[in-house]
């Protein structure tokens, strides 16, 4: 079954089709990052402006890569929610009009779930149950996957996600948007042990999350220090911030897979990129004998290749919509 996928949730315009759940026949994404750099941050309004200019090419392309038309396409899949109103709204329109037109089944797919099926598109033997960290821009979440489309949720943060907390500590570090993957890169040189930052917990509440203490953390330390006249070195900074993520993380991470008997694990969202978060449970996973798994590094940000292997899953569940589909800005994944 070939499924043609349209995500458009935050500032990536993409398309892809996907046979099966599990292979990437074509794959495009069309970034605005460059644009929105400029603000330092996502600007809601020019995301939906550049999303439509860039749908119908993005579609047109990944049907073309896949040597097919919508006659070779059984279902459309589009990321419904959750992200940006106006951002989604390009592509669910898109999409059912396309559903409209060639009478083809609409399915449509959770964003954060979808993030955790790109882990299928690299994994051919991996299947649920498993627990899950999915970590992205605006959640961090510890899921169980009881079955494809049905998940549990048993952790998440009270405040930022955790590649907020990334983004924040890195412009305060002068580096420009989306500096989580910067930060990644700078804290290779670091010393992890150079700054120390808290490690904050959630009384009552053991897997959950807190990182805005750590970001204010590191932004005083900066602060603190340039009315001093002191240039704090970058490289440490990065190192001690990320290694205090990445603790708080796998933690609470491990203490839940323990605690629930999960003996494979699965990284998931654009923080799934970290590199210190993937050798952590790789470390962990491998000194207790368990299975572990991330994405390839392509398929950890926002793609539409993992909207068409989640799309797959959810149209066997029977979860498909009419053309009165609406896109909504928060859901959670366990619906
Ligand atoms: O999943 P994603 O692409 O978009 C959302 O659904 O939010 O995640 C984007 C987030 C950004 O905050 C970005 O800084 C972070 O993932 N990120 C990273 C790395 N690569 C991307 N954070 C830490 N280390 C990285 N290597
Ligand atoms: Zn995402």
């Amino acid at each position: 079954m070939k499924l043609l996928s349209i995500e458009s949730s935050c500032d990536e315009t993409a398309a892809a089709v996907i046979e099966d759940g599990r292979k990437i026949i074509s794959s495009i994404v069309a970034t605005q990052v460059e644009e929105h750099k400029l603000y330092g941050g996502v600007v809601p309004e020019i995301a939906s402006r550049r999303h439509c200019e860039a749908i119908n090419g993005v579609v047109s392309e990944a049907l073309t890569q896949a040597e097919t038309d919508l006659s070779g396409i059984d279902g459309i899949a589009v990321t419904f929610a959750p992200g940006l109103i106006g951002a989604l709204l390009v592509g669910v329109n898109f999409a059912k009009g396309l559903s409209l037109a060639s009478g083809l089944p609409l399915i449509p797919v959770h964003h954060l779930r979808s993030h955790i099926a790109s882990n299928y598109l690299a994994h051919q033997d991996l299947k649920p149950p498993f627990l899950c960290l999915v970590v992205s821009g605006g959640h961090s979440h510890i899921v169980e996957v009881l079955d494809y489309t049905t998940m549990k949720i048993i952790g998440k943060t009270r405040d930022d996600a955790a590649g907020e907390a990334f983004d924040k500590a890195a412009r305060s570090m002068g580096m420009s948007y989306p500096g989580g993957i910067q930060l990644d890169k700078v804290a290779e040189s670091g010393d992890p042990t150079a700054f120390k930052f808290p490690h904050p917990k959630v009384d009552g509440s053991p897997y959950d999350f807190s990182f805005s203490g750590l970001k204010t953390a590191v932004i005083n330390q900066i602060h603190n220090a340039s009315q001093k006249g002191i240039t704090l070195p970058v490289n440490d900074l990065s190192a001690s911030f990320r290694k205090a993520v990445v603790d708080c993380l796998m933690d609470n991470f491990i203490k839940a897979a323990e605690n629930l008997g999960y003996k494979k694990l699965v990284l998931a969202g654009g923080v799934s990129a970290n590199s210190l978060l993937r050798k952590r449970v790789a470390e962990e996973c491998t000194n207790r004998g368990w299975e572990y798994y991330y994405p390839p590094l392509e398929l950890c940000g926002d793609n539409a290749a993992m909207v068409g292997s989640q799309g797959y899953y959810e149209f066997l569940a029977g979860h498909t919509a009419s053309t009165d589909l609406n896109a909504r800005a928060t859901m959670s994944i366990d619906f």
